[in-house]
């Protein structure tokens, strides 16, 4: 049974709704849960009815809730490289430097290594004490974006290893008038902090692809724009080799439609259904009715009940 469940779609289609719900359900099991929420637009803490911060926040029992923010997390991570830089440089040094980590920190690449490096942690730190983790995503194209990042920072931070070895290797030629052996690349501070990131990154890569820890979950709606995007993230993901296990259609009609309006509405539905059930038949397929009220903490066990009767 897979242990980390990330949950994505387009915004609006019911992430929050469907992740707080099936967190829900997993407590309910017994299990114990983390629900994660890493979209900029928070609303695990709507939900719960709860403030919800990067401090884990227990819900209720089994249930223990934490939202990030890659903003937050760049901030800091740009503080604590600040802090380390005062003790080694010159203060007017320090001044320049400051400039450029002020410009990298605002650019929207450090905000989402940023939050991949916490999702990492979370993961990493978090498997052993949870029976399940449950990521509520940002909206698809980000969490695609996200999910490439180790291939892409993996690469980069070879280079960078092999760039500081070559210095390394230099500045035992000058000082020693020999090459750095095995013990001084690996004592050296800046090769230990990127060799760690590698390992950090490396085994995120693996439980990523490992469909026995982690699955994809999208939640869609009977239309056609969610239909068209969530197709194309699941090719994505399946090209990363990211196992994407289901597939939740939410917000479905109730069937007694009277109205001549609504009846329409639901011939409709019915038409994207068979289209949902042709274009993902590999996949499990999960319908959620709309409800007449917002999912609220009160009325989440309607929703939560509904995992129950299927195999995602
Ligand atoms: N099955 C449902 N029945 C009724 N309202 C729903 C349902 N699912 C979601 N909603 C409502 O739709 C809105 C968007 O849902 P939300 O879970 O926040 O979407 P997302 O996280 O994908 O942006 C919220 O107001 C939520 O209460
Ligand atoms: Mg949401």
């Amino acid at each position: 049974m897979n242990k980390i469940i990330f949950f994505g779609g387009k915004g609006g289609v019911g992430k929050t709704t469907c992740s707080a719900s099936y967190a829900v359900y997993e407590a309910g099991n017994g299990l114990k849960t983390l629900i994660v929420s890493t979209d900029p637009a928070h609303s695990t803490s709507d939900i719960f009815e709860k403030k919800i911060n990067d401090e884990i926040t227990n819900i209720m029992p089994n249930l223990d809730a934490l939202e990030i923010s890659g903003e937050k997390e760049s901030k800091a991570y740009m503080d604590s490289v600040r802090l380390n830089l005062k003790r080694v440089v010159s203060p007017v040094i320090v001044k320049e430097i400051n400039k450029q980590i002020d410009a990298a920190s605002i650019s929207p690449g450090t905000e989402e290594a940023a939050l991949f490096d916490k999702m990492i942690e979370i993961i990493t730190e978090k498997a052993e004490e949870y029976d399940r983790i449950i990521f509520d995503t940002a909206p698809t194209g980000h969490t695609l974006r996200l999910l490439s990042l180790p291939e892409l920072l993996g690469s980069w931070i070879d280079s960078l290893i092999a760039k500081r070895s070559k210095s390394v290797n230099l500045m035992s030629m000058a000082l020693k008038g020999r090459k750095a052996s095995e013990k001084d690349l690996e004592d050296d501070d800046v090769i230990k902090v990127l060799k760690k990131r590698y390992d950090k990154i490396s085994k995120a890569k693996k439980i990523m692809v490992d469909n026995k820890m982690l699955t994809f979950i999208f939640v869609i709606n009977a239309e056609k724009l969610p239909i068209d995007e969530t197709e194309k993230a699941v090719r994505i993901l399946e090209k990363y080799n990211i196992p994407v296990g289901g597939i939740i259609v939410n917000k479905i009609l109730p069937d007694d439609m009277t109205d001549e309006f609504w009846k329409n509405k639901k011939e409709q539905e019915k038409k994207y259904l068979d289209i949902i059930e042709e274009t993902f038949k590999d996949k499990s397929i999960l319908k959620l009715p709309l409800q007449q009220e917002d999912i609220k903490s009160d009325n989440i066990k309607i929703i939560a009940d509904r995992f129950a009767k299927c195999n995602i």
